[in-house]
């Protein structure tokens, strides 16, 4: 099953340093289907970069967003984690780190400026957006796609109506998507998860995870994929304004430095070791969002000072594979080499 209306190279939505309407738009322009990733960003920024991106190109593009997720505040073990990170804080020359004024952003004003903004489609991830929802988005006329790590919950997505199931394998850089159980118990290998969700549901499913060049687009289709999600290749390419200490440390990595890590966000994610994720490996820390929030001064000036040591290098397994450079239209057109019409 296919979404037509769609093409069959997504490039996956990325908060963060990679969240550029250049780079989105460079996708969509090249053919494929950008997707901006706007957790981290303030409503009026999303209005702002897809403005940009519209400015850019004519075709479509989706904007993703993280569901709300429960978690509980603890200013003891926040406390805490500020503590550890205040020695890093002193050899960076920071001021002491402080807890944070604001955790997350506003997702009901986050998704009033999706809407506002028009993509094409509305991805959720990290929840089940509800029946309810769903149905409103998809009556306003956006394509709407949630993302599973594991069947029961592309079970649930397929139940609230979503237009098609993200599968997210075990490989793919960034956080984990899931929100069934623990991140832990849901760490299911592209390969084996996307063919069990493909019988599991009647809705079309978009492999995600370790797919970088056209062998693994090839595979995906193979597999019962109705078109495939690349992130981690699409950080390397021209039109992404990586931090160079980034980019130096996703050059240099090899397979084997690939880590799953709470320690930046206090949730679980995929990246290349570095010190932090290894100082702090084994320490408990307080939920999501508030590692995420309380690091992100440490993680900017860190990438301002090219000390790759204190950057969420997010990145997934197949990352020694994405080292060809060029612009963004190129690796799209060598990705769907693999994708029979
Ligand atoms: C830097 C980075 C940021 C990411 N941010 C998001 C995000 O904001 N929303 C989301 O749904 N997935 C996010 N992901 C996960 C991707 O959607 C996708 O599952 C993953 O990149 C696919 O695996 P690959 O990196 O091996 O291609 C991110 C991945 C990376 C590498």
């Amino acid at each position: 099953m296919s979404l037509f209306h769609l093409p069959p190279i997504w490039m996956a939505p990325m908060a963060g340093e990679a969240a550029s309407a250049a780079l989105v738009a460079a996708v969509s322009a090249g053919g494929g289907f950008g997707q901006l990733g706007a957790a981290y960003l303030a409503p009026a920024r999303i209005g702002e970069i897809a403005a940009d991106i519209r400015a850019r190109t004519s075709q479509p593009f989706g904007i993703n967003l993280f569901c709300p997720q429960p978690w509980q505040r603890d200013d003891a073990a926040l406390d805490a984690y500020l503590a550890r990170l205040a020695v890093w804080h002193a050899e960076l020359g920071l001021a002491a780190p402080a807890r944070p004024a604001q955790f997350e952003e506003d997702f009901e004003a986050q998704l009033a400026a999706t809407i506002a903004a028009q993509p094409a489609a509305i991805s959720f991830v990290m929840g089940d957006p509800g029946a309810a929802r769903v149905a409103a988005l998809k009556a306003q006329g956006f394509t709407v796609l949630g993302t599973a790590t594991q069947v029961s919950e592309g079970l649930a997505l397929q139940a609230s109506g979503v237009d098609a199931v993200i599968a997210q394998g075990f490989e793919a850089g960034g956080h984990r998507g899931g929100f069934l159980g623990s991140a832990e118990g849901a760490l299911i290998g592209t390969m084996a998860l996307v063919p069990q969700l493909v019988d599991a549901l009647d809705i079309p499913v978009i492999a995600a995870g370790g797919i970088a060049d056209a062998r693994g687009v090839a595979a995906a289709q193979a597999l019962g994929a109705s078109a495939a999600t690349v992130g981690t290749a699409f950080l390397m390419v021209d039109e992404c304004p990586l931090s160079s200490a980034y980019r130096t440390a996703l050059l240099a990595a090899r397979d084997a430095d690939s880590t799953l890590t709470r320690a930046f966000s206090g949730r679980l994610a995929r990246g290349v070791a570095n010190r932090l994720t290894r100082e702090l490996d084994g320490v408990a820390l307080p939920d999501f969002p508030q590692p995420n929030a309380a690091s992100r001064p440490l993680r900017q000036a860190a990438a301002k000072a090219g000390q790759a040591d204190f950057i969420s290098l997010w990145a997934g397994q197949a990352l020694p594979l994405s080292r060809a450079t060029g612009t963004a239209a190129e690796l799209v057109s060598a990705l769907a080499k693999g994708w029979r019409a």
